[in-house]
This record gives structure tokens, C-alpha cells and sequence, in this order.
């Protein structure tokens, strides 16, 4: 049976992935106006991982018995001055989910909830590879500058990215 304050915590992460779910789906229409088809790309298979993580936790609520309460999702952002400003904006937004999953393991810990914990380690490393495969997408970015062709030929290695798959249940 989960605490309550490991409930309502849960609860505020299911809200904050279904925001980041609607972050990335804004930059996505935000490429596709753009013509930026495979910028556009990654960022719906990136708004599909959101919505994963957010079932996941959905999911291990009611496994440990607990209650779901699902939250208003807030207007996501929905203009950026360049392509390089919109994989800034990503980065940074990796990088205060990973804050969020990192103040939720310490609150399992200090309530002594090891089965949240142990779910919560999936979140740990799933961050290190989010803040990972933005940051070289960034890199590239601001390496490219100005150069249009190169944009163009990143634009279009963006549209391999596989359809994500949804992770396991704990
Ligand atoms: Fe679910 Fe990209 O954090």
C-alpha cells in the first residue's frame, strides 16, 4: 500500500510527464510548420516516450494499490527562435525531469518505500540516456551554425528514429 505522500508525489510526476508529452508535441508542430519534417519526427516518437513514462507510473499507482488523480496539464511552450533554441529547450526540460526523478527517489528512501524506489531506478537511467541523446543533438546544432545543408541532412537523420516501445510494468 503506498503512503500518501508517495501517492501524491506519484501523482504530480504522472502530471509532469503528460506536460513533457505536450511539450514535445508542441515543438513537433512547431518543426512541422517549419518544414523541419524530421526534427518533427523525433519530437512525436519523444511525445510518445512521454506518454509511456507517465502510464508507467499510472500503472505502478494502481499496482501498489493506490489511487490515480490526474492533474490539468499546463499550456506547453509553443514558439522557439531556431531549431538550436528548440534542442536548448529540450536539454533544459531532460534536465529538471531528471531533478524531479531524483527528489522522488529520495522521498521513497526517506519513507523507506524500497518498492518505489526499485521502480524508480528504471526513471534514473532512463534520464542519463534522454539527457544524453538530447545534449548530442544539441552539440551538433551548435557545431552547424548557420550551415543550412547540414541542418537539412541532421533534419532528415532525425526521421529514422524508431517508434518507441512501451517499458516493461514492474
Ligand atoms: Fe519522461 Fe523525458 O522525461
Amino acid at each position: 500500500m503506498l503512503k500518501e505522500s508517495i501517492q501524491n508525489a506519484l501523482n504530480d510526476q504522472i502530471q509532469a510527464e503528460f506536460h513533457s508529452a505536450y511539450l514535445y508535441l508542441s515543438m513537433a508542430a512547431w518543426c512541422e510548420a517549419k518544414n523541419f519534417d524530421g526534427f518533427g519526427h523525433w519530437m512525436r516518437m519523444q511525445a510518445q516516450e512521454e506518454m509511456f513514462h507517465a502510464m508507467k507510473v499510472y500503472d505502478y499507482v494502481h499496482m501498489t494499490g493506490g489511487q490515480v488523480v490526474l492533474q490539468a496539464v499546463q499550456q506547453p511552450d509553443v514558439d522557439w527562435a531556431d531549431s538550436l533554441a528548440l534542442f536548448k529547450a529540450s536539454f533544459d526540460h531532460e534536465q529538471y525531469m531528471t531533478g524531479r526523478i531524483n527528489d522522488l527517489l529520495s522521498l521513497a528512501m526517506e519513507e523507506r518505500d524500497h518498492a518505489t524506489a526499485n521502480m524508480l531506478q528504471w526513471f534514473i537511467s532512463e534520464q542519463v540516456e534522454e539527457e544524453a541523446t538530447v545534449d548530442a543533438i544539441y552539440g551538433k546544432l551548435e557545431m552547424m551554425g548557420d550551415n543550412m545543408h547540414a541542418i537539412y541532412m541532421l533534419d532528415r537523420e532525425l526521421a529514422a528514429r524508431a517508434t518507441p516501445t512501451p517499458p516493461a510494468a514492474e
